[in-house]
């Protein structure tokens, strides 16, 4: 099927960006987990960032059903580097530079490029969005519009919502900015309503902040990893690349280098000096260490990550439940659009609470190489701009011989197969009964209460 693309009839405005990207940084890009470019994921989006790939048409749906509620939780657009990651970044090439220039030169020909490298990064870009995560999401908010036609018309109402970080308030406004002028806000007017209980559910759960967040000790996989043989081969590499005794470098210095080759791409579409230090096979080794980062801290890891997502889930289907009634009561659906940006970590918690990219194993320090082909991998699931989508359907009954109200969900614009079905559409009701238990026993209150009793023991999480 020929690709359909959106904007035809959009403003121009945006059409800037028809440039293809660099489509690899030297064959690492596809091991930046969350530091990954949305590309990685929809690749034809590097030749065109409106067009809705091939895939477009297959989602569609029999003419019989028309889409009357969607609800998207994103992850903002490209990033700068934290304050933290800059300073340690920082270091890193101040040691560079302080190494006697023509020995280096000679010998170690990466370190010299490094030296000359311009760091260019402030600690005060601290997390902010960068220029191409307004162009991610704009591109996002037109594509869906390109996709649900319908829902997206003029005067429908939108009720757009965010997480209180800065990069997230601007993405939403960049994602507005992409819908164009003709969408009503509703009543109160206010542009980007702040919603942290939704969008940082995790800073509110006290277990969360208190086992997880707070305990070194939850995180033993993670550091036992940095200190095992792969990243111990890695760093021998690296130290040898630039002429510095190993003991001068660790496991977050590397990690450092790593990503700044990563932000370099993602932010200026640049193939950056840093990538030269690492092979594929070192970056299969940084992505495993980023992974069970997010496994242990956001994924299966532990039952706290997920469970205190409950109260975004709670939220969905409570908005999906209000559509399905103001429909059958033939109503106008108050929410048609509700677009809510968060994090990566609003959407792993959500995705794992609901059952996704669950491997047999957990990701421990010491399964590296049977976890080569895991589906827990963070960069397909959450790169910058991560979206899942939930589109509520009514189907005219007659013609289809199902249920009137059927649910899509798309990851990152690709349908999602269902758990209890292998299938891209279910009935709301199939899934609601799928997900009974967490409907009905999952309370945010009640799962981030601390125990009474004193638990810093990671074995009782
Ligand atoms: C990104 O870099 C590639 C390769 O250098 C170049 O062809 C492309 O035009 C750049 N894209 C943008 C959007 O600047
Ligand atoms: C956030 O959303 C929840 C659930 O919809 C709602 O109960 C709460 O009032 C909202 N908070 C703010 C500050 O708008
Ligand atoms: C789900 O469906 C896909 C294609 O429709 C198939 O390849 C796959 O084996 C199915 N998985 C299960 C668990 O049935
Ligand atoms: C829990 O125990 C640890 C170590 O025994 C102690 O440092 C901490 O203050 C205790 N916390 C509470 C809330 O009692």
């Amino acid at each position: 099927m020929a690709p359909t693309r959106a904007g035809a009839a959009l403003p121009s405005a945006a059409l800037l960006l028809l440039v293809p990207l660099a489509v690899s940084s030297a064959g690492l890009s596809g091991y930046f987990g969350t530091k990954s470019r949305y590309e990685e994921v929809n690749p034809h989006l590097v030749r065109d960032p409106l067009s809705l790939g091939a895939a477009a048409g297959g989602s569609r749906l029999p003419a019989s059903c028309a889409p009357l509620q969607l609800r998207a939780l994103l992850r903002h657009g490209t990033r700068y580097p934290t304050a933290g990651q800059i300073r340690r970044l920082g270091e890193l090439h101040a040691r560079l530079l302080r190494r006697p220039a023509a020995a280096a030169a000679a010998a170690c020909p990466a370190a010299a490029d490094l030296a000359a490298w311009q760091m260019w990064y402030e600690e005060s870009l601290d997390g902010r969005l960068a220029p191409q995560g307004r162009r991610d999401m704009e591109h996002l908010a037109r594509r869906l519009a390109a996709r649900f036609p319908a829902l997206f018309a003029a005067r429908r109402r939108l009720v757009l919502a965010s997480s209180s970080k800065h990069r997230c308030l601007q993405s939403g406004a960049a994602f507005r900015r992409g819908l164009g002028p003709s969408l009503s806000l509703g009543s109160d007017e206010v542009e980007v309503e702040v919603n942290d209980s939704l969008m940082r559910f995790f800073d509110r759960c006290a277990k969360f902040v208190a086992l997880v967040e707070e305990n070194d000790a939850a995180m033993c996989q993670v550091n036992a990893f940095k200190e095992g043989p792969e990243m111990r081969k890695v760093l021998e590499k690296v130290a040898s690349a630039l002429c510095l005794p190993v003991e001068e470098l660790n496991a977050d210095l590397v990690q450092v280098a790593f990503l700044t080759c990563s932000y370099e791409l993602a932010i200026k579409n640049v193939t950056s000096p840093w990538c030269s230090l690492f092979s594929e096979e070192d970056a299969k080794v940084l992505e495993y260490l980023n992974d069970l980062k997010q496994y242990w801290k956001r994924g299966y890891g532990y039952d706290i990550n997920s469970r205190s997502s409950c109260i975004l889930f709670q939220d969905i289907f409570q908005h999906l439940d209000k559509a399905v009634e103001e429909s059958k009561s033939s109503k106008p659906i108050s929410s048609p659009l509700i677009v809510q940006v968060g994090h990566a970590e609003t959407l792993q918690p959500l995705l794992a609470l609901m059952g996704f990219f669950k491997d047999d194993e957990p990701l421990r320090a010491n399964n590296y190489a049977r976890q080569t082909h895991r589906k827990f991998r963070s960069g397909r699931i959450v790169p910058y701009a991560a979206n899942l989508v939930f589109v509520l359907y009514h189907c005219d009954q007659v013609k289809t011989s199902k249920e009137e109200y059927q649910v899509q969900m798309l990851l990152n614009e690709k349908l999602m197969s269902f758990h209890h079905s292998n299938e891209t559409i279910s009935t709301y009701a199939n899934l609601k009964d799928y997900y009974k238990d967490i409907l009905e026993n999952c309370h945010f209150k009640q799962e981030c209460e601390l125990p009474k009793v004193n638990i810093t023991a990671i074995d009782e999480l």
